[in-house]
């Protein structure tokens, strides 16, 4: 099932305090009627997972991800956490392979396909980020880029794993600029994405995924960005950070009914 989500993905950002006060914030404002369809979702840093998850327990629609997850259950990597571990504290989706993690800590396409297994196998919803670079863009290597991404870490999936993943498509050159992919450049990668992924199962797949937006995605350029047919949502970084701009880019989704 093709599902619209907006998920915040709040770097590291946020104490122990501020993130409680956000999510309460958010809680709090965020009506049925502002939420709609959509499927909101916060990935605070690890420290403050559990008392994140804790203060949304009761009355909330927001899930709780964490931003990344080692691929193995447990043993001697020091510094890291398990997909395991974030199952034990009811966490509901992890993000792997956002662009940080590969420029700044050398993740690998094959490091990202062991660490989406860990997530499936613990069931939490991987949130898989592709993107290409901005000298990739102007070789016009963009496609290949992403479809390689893809390939190499969601291709060995069966169909069945395969519909438990999220797609996030963050250009790397959008992320934290303020430049945004235009609203048809988002709807042309997403729409090769489906593509690719149609190729490889089958339609029915590809028209079940959700395909995230991600990259200076604001209150401001949301709605033009969710009304491509291929963008199913958003991964929201700088403007999930504030309750009011997070919730205006959730309601800008109701562009989709
Ligand atoms: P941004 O980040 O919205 O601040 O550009 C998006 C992301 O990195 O997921």
């Amino acid at each position: 099932m093709r599902y619209f989500i907006v998920a915040g993905n709040w770097k590291m950002n946020k104490t122990v305090d501020e993130a409680v006060a956000l999510v309460e914030e958010l809680n709090q404002k965020l009506t049925p009627e502002l939420q709609g369809e959509a499927n909101v979702i916060v990935a605070p840093p690890y420290v403050v997972l559990p008392q994140v998850i804790s203060s949304l327990w009761e009355n909330s629609n927001i899930s709780v991800a964490a931003q990344n997850c080692h691929q193995n259950e447990s043993g001697a990597y020091t510094g890291e956490v398990s997909a395991q571990m974030l199952k034990a504290i009811e966490a509901d989706a992890v993000i792997i392979g956002h662009s940080e993690r590969r420029e700044y800590f050398k993740e690998s396409n094959a490091d990202i396909a062991a660490k989406v297994d860990a997530a499936i196998a613990n069931e939490l919803v991987p949130i898989f980020c592709c993107g290409e670079v901005l000298e990739e863009r102007k070789a016009g290597e963009h496609f290949n880029v992403i479809k390689t991404q893809i390939e190499e870490s969601l291709f060995h999936l069966t169909e069945g794993a395969f519909s438990k993943v999220v797609v996030a498509y963050e250009p790397v050159w959008a992320i934290g600029t303020g430049e945004t992919a235009t609203p048809e450049q988002a709807q042309e990668i997403h729409a090769f994405i489906r593509g690719i992924i149609a190729e490889q199962y089958n339609q029915q797949i590809a028209d079940d995924t959700s395909i995230l937006y991600g990259g200076s995605c604001k209150p401001g350029n949301a709605k033009d960005l969710f009304a491509n047919p291929d963008v199913d949502g958003g991964l929201i970084g700088g403007a999930s950070l504030k309750a009011d701009d997070f919730i205006a880019i959730v309601e800008a989704l109701k562009v989709k009914s």
